[in-house]
């Protein structure tokens, strides 16, 4: 790999970017729906929180199987979230504020009510409609049996068999993901042309980056043959090396074309992946200097409140980004990952994933959960990179836990398992702003939100939270600004102080992070200056589950 002397000062190496899922962010007109116009009112609380960026879940129109992630048009905005007027007029009011504008692109796959994918289906075998998709025969004698045995992300087979006009059992065609969620097949050129057309209608509109929505989906190895895993096993994109359906070189040639578009702009545009893979060195290759500048780490993410894991996710995606000249993108928390503070105040922080796998939630310690989620948060905003704050988890918000059938079954992953798996609704409930009761200022008009508020979210509001200094987000919003003022350095700077042992502690520009993931009071340097602790310091010593920034 060429080591790269990237643009330092490019504002995606340093910044802090908040993830908006604007169905469940504000609701400016009432429905319960979250929306745009709703968005651009609590613009200022971005801004005032110390975000540089904001990303958006997609907005496009959805028939909404997947949270959006189901696009029938990629050039327009959803009409329950707003207009391009809306859109237009977040992005103007956005950059006023200094707060860059990033949009999902959902590029892997359409909603089944996409033209192109209606198209294929009333078309015949061997069509070029049919050869944006991936249409095949079944196997079997009477091709009853999925072309082959892949598996989808939300459970069962990646396959569904289509009805012909008239009536009889017609070809099979591949999701990834829901039924509703047809792959598109990237060697097809006006794939390509149809949905960069349209990312460059977006960039023309101001917009300043683009998420590239599951990344190692996008390219399938020819002749689509059989994965090697147990079908069985499940969906784990995380150990799967080789495998003909995920992280296929093919990738590469089309993250080039999606660099050479976002080179075009002036500024140039920025593109981070979602690109969850076998290894730091495979996930270093979707940032080499022609494809995207930046990836989620889910390393970090999954590496639960464990000192030796966190230290090898950090000590691992360092050297490989640096290899390309590329920085990382820390997250604690997303739209489809349980909520920190519920992943953190579990007995075991490890014990799988409570949305996709089929686990069950095991006791949990709310108290130790938002302690760790503090602590987790100065080890994520220290280190060198980019932030990605998910909405919700400065307020310090737990996963709810307690969401009828109805509300749950608003994730394909939820119903695709027959419940076994409770899905992501716990972490997309709409934010509480202000008052003690739903709908907590997130609708007007006292309007009943999409998703169930908990009675006792009123502590949590905005509200309650604006200028009590131990809250969660005046924790958080000294915190960022205080990375504004002194950074975290390139990765060039970075340096470990302790490289085994429950302590985890690092140097990163002006800071010196430390983290106490052990069982006793750690002695803290007498002579350091505490910039900020995640906790209380009694006596000067650290204690469990608590982070410190020191001045270097
Ligand atoms: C990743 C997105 O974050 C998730 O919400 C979605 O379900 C899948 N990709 C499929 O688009």
């Amino acid at each position: 790999m060429t080591p790269t002397t990237p643009d330092a000062t490019a504002w995606w190496r340093h910044a802090v970017i908040y993830e908006v899922y604007p169905w469940s962010f504000v609701d400016g007109d009432g429905d319960g729906v979250g929306d745009l116009a709703g968005a651009i009112t609590r613009l200022d609380d971005l801004a005032g929180l110390g975000a540089d960026a904001v990303w958006f879940t997609p907005w496009f129109p959805s028939p909404w199987v997947d949270g959006g992630y189901d696009v029938s048009d990629y050039e327009n905005v959803d009409p329950r979230l707003g207009t391009l007027d809306d859109l237009d007029r977040l992005v103007r009011e956005a950059h006023q504020r200094g707060l860059r504008v990033v949009m999902d692109m959902v590029a892997n796959h359409t909603s089944d009510q996409h033209p192109w994918f209606q198209a294929a289906l009333s078309a015949p075998p061997g069509s070029p409609e049919r050869s944006r998709y991936f249409f095949r025969d079944g196997r079997g004698p009477d091709g009853s049996e999925p072309p082959n045995n892949w598996i989808c992300g939300f459970g069962g087979s990646a396959w569904r068999r289509t009805t012909d006009p008239d009536g009889s059992p017609g070809q099979w065609y591949l999701h990834t993901f829901s039924p509703e969620q047809p792959d598109l097949n990237w060697g097809e050129p006006s794939v390509a042309e149809g949905v960069l057309g349209a990312v460059d209608f977006w960039f023309r509109r101001g917009i300043d980056g683009v998420r590239v929505d599951a990344a190692p989906a996008m390219w399938k190895v020819d002749g689509l043959p059989d994965a090697t895993y147990d079908p069985e096993e499940g969906f784990n994109s995380r150990s799967w090396v080789d495998s003909p359906h995920w992280d296929a070189d093919g990738i590469h040639g089309i993250l080039r074309a999606w660099r050479h578009l976002a080179d075009s702009f002036t500024p140039p545009r920025m593109i981070v992946v979602e690109s969850v893979v076998s290894s730091p060195d495979r996930l270093a290759a979707y940032l080499r200097p022609d494809e995207a500048h930046t990836a989620f780490n889910f390393d970090f993410l999954y590496a639960g409140w464990d000192a030796d894991r966190l230290r090898s996710a950090i000590a691992e995606a360092i050297p490989a980004h640096a290899s390309v000249g590329a920085t990382p993108t820390w997250a604690l928390g997303s739209h489809d990952e349980t909520r920190v503070v519920t992943r953190l105040g579990r007995g075991d922080t490890q014990a799988g994933n409570l949305a996709f796998d089929h686990v069950e939630p095991g006791s949990l310690d709310r108290e130790r959960g938002s302690r760790r989620a503090r602590a987790a948060a100065l080890i994520q905003l220290g280190l060198p990179g980019m932030a990605c704050i998910y909405q919700g988890d400065e307020l310090g918000l737990p996963e709810v836990m307690d969401l009828p059938p109805e509300a749950l079954a608003t994730d394909p992953v939820y119903t695709r398992t027959g419940g076994a798996a409770r899905g992501r609704a716990g972490c997309r409930v709409p934010l509480p702003w202000a008052g003690q009761q739903p709908p907590y200022g997130f609708s007007p008009n006292d309007a009943q939100p999409w998703l169930p508020q908990p009675a006792d979210w009123g502590g949590y509001a905005v509200a309650a939270q604006r200028g009590d200094d131990g809250s969660f987000l005046e924790f958080y919003r000294r915190a960022l600004a205080l990375r504004r003022r002194l950074g975290t350095g390139d990765l060039a700077d970075f340096g470990w102080v302790t490289t085994d042992g429950p302590v985890l502690a690092f140097d990163s520009g002006r800071l010196r992070v430390v983290a106490n993931l052990g069982i006793g009071i750690e002695l803290l340097d007498p002579d350091a200056t505490v910039l900020i602790a995640s906790g209380e310091l009694p006596g000067g010593g650290l204690p469990p589950d608590t982070t410190v920034w020191l001045s270097r």
